[in-house]
């Protein structure tokens, strides 16, 4: 297993480092601190081409490969980033038609990172020139083990920019879907305030105007700036596979949050790597539900350099943000809790953000592993020099094991795109805090959970979530159904199926080519304000903890052979269903018509988990997060109390603690912040009893 820091020797020269004799002699000591710590990679040069081709066409990769040199005695790998996400000064000067341009016509300048606009062929042939340049240079180096292809693509809302050549290529991609004017102005709705065009020229990007802008053909921008995107990326992968085949690309993604198909981008990559910040999440389902979502990008054809399955962490923060109002200090042990969270999820490279603090830039404060004063005395060095330890004991055990779900939770970007739109029926519904509610009661209830695109092939899936498909393409409806016909279960949602894929509303009830499968008919929904509640009355079928309220949302549905299984108790809909169940071939379809709140969503696992007979993990305390990896007879268990306060928890058979080797017993005591692995093999492996736990 990887384990390492993001590295930016270029930071770490005199006058800020070393000596004016030997100003880079700080960088053996760095090294001396990584192999102390168990680092045995780093990340290094995504920011750095300015530094590699101070003047066009000069190039100076010789610092980088003394970097690499120092590694090597070291024994550290060296993962590279094209650096890409930082084009130099020079650049930009002399062709000022690259910097990107806004909705409103305005430039956005250059002098700090990604001012690039990706439909520019100058900044792409800029950007092969410095990659062939890097690869010539470095690609041979016994050290390099992966690129990063770019950095954070899409951050600082840069995935979309209004230039002419945008333009140009924004009318060729509509040319290449549509085909004919007459099947666009079709598609797109355009007959809508008589905005019909006669050539592919007229098609507006939607740029900042009066009003609202078609949601249709904003649909396809979205999609058409995605596909910028992915083939900025396929082009650069493409080179690297080119120039060095050995090598595997992978690019640092975020939690879906980025305006383009994750998804499509991660079938660029030979795997994903992923940028966390757990450190600012107030829970630890937020954080375990964004990993469970990059882990799910990619599920096959996955290359990494040690040849492992899963995902890498490039950027786990060692320490508080900078950004935030105020950017408190993590505790002790948190950093060391959130790694054994990646790992638990699927993570088989953890590498920190940042290794040092720096002494210039705008990142002074981000907490790092070494602080400013470089010392091995600080806490966070101390603390991860003992995950180090540990990882090293590890990473035997967990070599080819992985994350292994029966449930998986339905999301498409596409779905995001339409669901962000503005004029929404309600605008305080939040597709990102319904797929939560529903993924925290499987997380409380420690059931794995993976996510898919509706278009994936869901067959090995016992169970499947569809929280608010609001989007609901034809191919997607079908696969669906084919999914419940073939024996699945199916939860489908309200805000389900209102729009095709695009945009346009059905004309035969909703949900959108699923009316069939749920066995009902939503005849009309009324968005609820916040704050307003109806309540939900069980039929039996379902048992419930609490009295459980419809927030934000009730569609009022006419039951077309499906089985009630809850009503609602108050308004003109009264005694109509709010959930329902329908036999479908050899499958289930439950449709729930309101969001309610969390109790309501734990009920349901619960019920759910019955229903398909889903294996909980095993029985802890709420409080206690518990992942698991396994391969063939092995299962490696992970808990994790993420409270500030010790969780006792009762163990009914005697457990391997792996980081201890002992055996737990009866009582145990897991300490605030503390971590338990617990591994079995062969015999030991006999799943639990789904309803042997409440
Ligand atoms: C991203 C970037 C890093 C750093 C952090 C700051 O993760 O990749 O270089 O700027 O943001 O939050």
């Amino acid at each position: 297993m990887y384990f390492g820091v993001d590295y930016y020797p270029e930071h770490w020269v005199y006058p800020y480092a070393g000596t004016a004799e030997k100003p880079e002699s700080r960088w053996e000591e760095d090294a001396a601190l990584m192999v102390a710590a168990g680092v045995n990679i780093v990340r290094m040069a995504e920011f750095s081409w300015g530094i590699c081709e101070p003047k066009e066409g000069e190039y100076d990769f010789g610092w980088l490969k003394r970097a690499m040199d120092i590694m090597k005695k070291a024994g550290i790998k060296v993962m590279l980033g094209t650096p890409t996400a930082a084009p130099p000064l020079w650049l930009s000067r002399k062709h000022p038609e690259i910097l990107p341009i806004d909705a409103h016509g305005r430039v956005r300048h250059d002098g700090t990172r990604r001012a690039c606009c990706l439909n520019s062929d100058i900044y792409w042939d800029y950007t092969q020139r410095i990659i062939r340049a890097m690869a010539g240079a470095l690609g041979k180096h016994e050290q390099l083990v992966a690129w990063q292809i770019d950095n954070a693509l899409g951050g600082h809302h840069t995935e979309s920019s209004f230039n002419d050549e945008t333009r140009r290529d924004w009318h060729a991609w509509l040319e290449a879907k549509y085909e004919t004017i007459d099947r666009l102005n079709d598609q797109l709705g355009m007959r809508w305030w008589g905005q019909t065009v006669t050539e592919w020229q007229q098609v507006p990007m939607p740029r900042e105007a009066p009003t609202l802008h078609n949601p249709s053909l904003v649909m396809d921008w979205m999609r058409f700036n995605s596909d910028t995107v992915l083939a900025y990326v396929k082009m650069q992968a493409d080179l690297l596979h080119e120039l060095t085949p050995s090598i595997p690309v992978t690019s640092n993604l975020r939690a879906l949050t980025r305006r383009f198909d994750h998804f499509d981008v991660a079938g660029a990559l030979d795997f994903v790597s992923v940028d966390n910040n757990a450190t600012i999440k107030t829970r630890s389902s937020e954080t375990a539900c964004e990993l469970d979502m990059l882990r799910s990008l990619k599920k096959t054809g996955i290359r990494t350099p040690d040849g492992d399955n899963g995902f890498w962490v490039v950027e786990e923060k060692a320490g508080q943000v900078n950004w935030q109002d105020v950017n408190s200090l993590v505790r002790p042990q948190v950093v060391r809790l959130f790694t054994y969270q990646l790992i638990s999820r699927g993570a088989t490279g953890v590498l920190y953000f940042p290794w040092r603090q720096p002494r210039l830039g705008t990142e002074k404060f981000f907490g790092a592993v070494l602080q400013h004063h470089g010392r091995k005395d600080g806490r966070t060095y101390q603390e991860i020099s003992q995950v180090g330890e540990e990882v090293k004991l590890l990473a035997p055990v967990l070599k080819g094991t992985k994350v292994v779900a029966d449930v998986c939770i339905l999301f498409s970007h596409d779905n995001d795109w339409a669901l962000h739109q503005p004029l929404q029926p309600n605008k305080h519904f939040s597709l990102r805090e319904h797929v939560q509610l529903i993924y925290n009661g499987f997380h409380h209830r420690n059931v794995p959970v993976d996510f898919a695109r509706p278009t994936e092939d869901l067959s090995k899936y016992k169970l499947v979530v569809a929280p608010s498909l609001h989007l609901m393409a034809g191919g997607e409806a079908d696969l669906l159904k084919l999914y419940v016909q073939n024996g699945g279960t199916l939860v489908g949602t309200f805000n389900t199926g209102l729009v095709d894929e695009h945009h346009i509303a059905p004309d035969q009830g909703y949900p959108h080519d699923l009316t069939d499968v749920f066995g009902l008919e939503v005849i009309e929904f009324d968005p609820l304000a916040p704050g307003d509640e109806n309540h939900m009355t069980f039929k039996g079928a379902f048992t419930t903890s609490h009295l459980h309220p419809a927030k934000l949302w009730c569609d009022v549905i006419e039951a077309k052979g499906c089985q009630v299984l809850a009503t609602y108790a108050k308004d003109f809909y009264a005694g109509k269903p709010a959930i329902t169940m329908n036999t479908y071939g050899l499958g289930k379809a439950i449709y729930i018509g309101t969001m309610s709140h969390q109790h309501f969503y734990d009920d349901l696992v619960v019920w759910l988990r019955q229903l398909v007979n889903l294996h909980p993990l095993l029985k802890v305390p709420d409080t206690v997060e518990v992942s698991m990896r396994q391969k063939d007879d092995t299962r490696i268990y992970f808990l994790l109390n993420h409270q500030n306060s010790p969780v006792r928890i009762q163990f009914y058979k005697p457990m391997h603690d792996f980081l201890s080797s002992s055996t737990i017993a009866g009582n145990y005591d897991l300490p605030p912040h503390g971590v338990l692995v617990l591994d079995e093999h062969g015999s030991l492996t006999k799943p639990a009893d789904p309803n042997a736990y409440p």
